[in-house]
């Protein structure tokens, strides 16, 4: 599989990832062990990279990946993240205090069965606690041996600079898609100048720009989805009306909307890392084929023009969680 440099610090990864969140968060029916196999799958075909966190399904998700690499700890980099946590009222919260580090770390390598952590990732960032200090307690998870390389997520420009004076950051994990473009105003130029890579998640804008999500009655009850404002009926007939452009281009090159979505996103830099989510092998087989695809310069156009930034309806988290992005 081709690779990319994941930031500057010399660890180089697939040039496309396999994101986990889906196999136990749903999108969608639930299926561990095609999961399993389809994680597998990836590593057979050199697709290593694995992406999770801690709060998906409350270390269900990483405890999944465990039981899946069980024997091949030497196939896999594994991705994962903490700080996205459950306020004792319900709610979404973050942590970032140096002890929780060590914590979280140690409890994720427990469900992950490994003893190290090739990428550990700030989730979301605590405001509450200088962002120094919690890189200083990510960097010294490094010196014991426990966590190879270090990434935030959702982060603001200022705070990736100032992590990054503390010790250095490999990638920085945030949403990137056709739909979802605002990073190009700042936080792609940022990671740009400091040698830091994007790994943009949710490159097919949670499944909507495969084509196949046209009505709300796509979704099964209780799908995550339904909760996002961009998912809801009025939104997805608009949203509609620009995936037909992919599909367009797709289908005049005889690729899958899928395809054509990630090869965009590939495309804006050589130091973008996409992660897609899939928990179907056939999907995998697909969107790893994506790294494959060179969009000629006028289709790249064609699609930047109709997904305008900032035009897309529907906000991309409920507001809520809005509240906890690009801190
Ligand atoms: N840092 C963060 O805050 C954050 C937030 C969200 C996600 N993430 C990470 O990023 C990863 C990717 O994001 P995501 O999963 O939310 O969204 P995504 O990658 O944009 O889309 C995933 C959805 O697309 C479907 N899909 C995948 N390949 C397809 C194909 N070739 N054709 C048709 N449908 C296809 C999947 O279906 P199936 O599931 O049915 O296979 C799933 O429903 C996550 O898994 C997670 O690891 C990080």
């Amino acid at each position: 599989m081709r690779t990319r440099k994941l930031g500057s610090q010399g660890l180089e990864v697939p040039a496309i990832g396999l994101g986990c969140m889906g196999m136990t968060i749903q999108y969608g029916e639930l299926d561990d062990e095609e999961s399993k196999a389809t994680i597998n799958h990836s590593l057979d075909i050199g697709g290593s990279l694995l992406n999770s966190s801690d709060a998906y399904g409350k270390g269900k998700n990483e405890s999944l990946i465990g039981e899946a690499i069980k024997g091949r700890r030497n196939d896999v980099i594994l991705n994962t993240k903490f700080g996205n946590v459950t306020n004792p009222d319900g709610t979404g919260g973050t942590n970032g205090r140096p002890e929780y580090v060590k914590e979280a770390c140690e409890a994720s390598l427990q469900r992950l069965g490994t003893d190290y952590i090739d990428i550990y990732s700030q989730h979301r960032v605590d405001t509450e606690v200088p962002i120094e200090e919690t890189v200083g307690a990510m960097a010294r998870l490094i010196t014991e041996g426990k966590v190879r390389y270090i990434g935030l997520s959702e982060a603001a420009p200022e705070t990736i600079r100032r992590a990054h004076a503390e010790a250095p950051i490999s990638c920085v994990e945030t949403e990137y898609s056709l739909w979802s473009r605002d990073v190009e105003a700042e936080i792609l130029p940022t990671c740009q100048e400091l040698g830091i890579s994007l790994m943009p998640y949710a490159p097919l804008g949670r499944g909507f720009l495969s084509g196949t999500i046209k009505s709300a009655d796509d979704l099964i009850e209780g799908d995550r989805r339904s909760a996002h404002p961009r998912f809801a009926a009025e939104n997805i007939e608009e949203n509609n009306k620009k995936v037909a452009v992919i599909e367009k281009i797709a289908e005049g090159r005889g690729f899958k909307p899928a395809q054509v979505a990630i090869a965009w996103v590939m495309a804006q830099d050589e130091m973008i890392v996409p992660i897609p989510g899939t928990k179907h092998r056939k999907y995998l087989d697909e969107n790893v084929r994506a790294i494959d695809i060179a969009l000629v310069d006028d289709q790249l156009k064609q699609l930047s023009e109709a997904f305008p930034a900032g035009e897309t309806a529907g906000e991309r988290y409920p507001a809520g969680q809005m509240k906890r992005l690009g801190l």
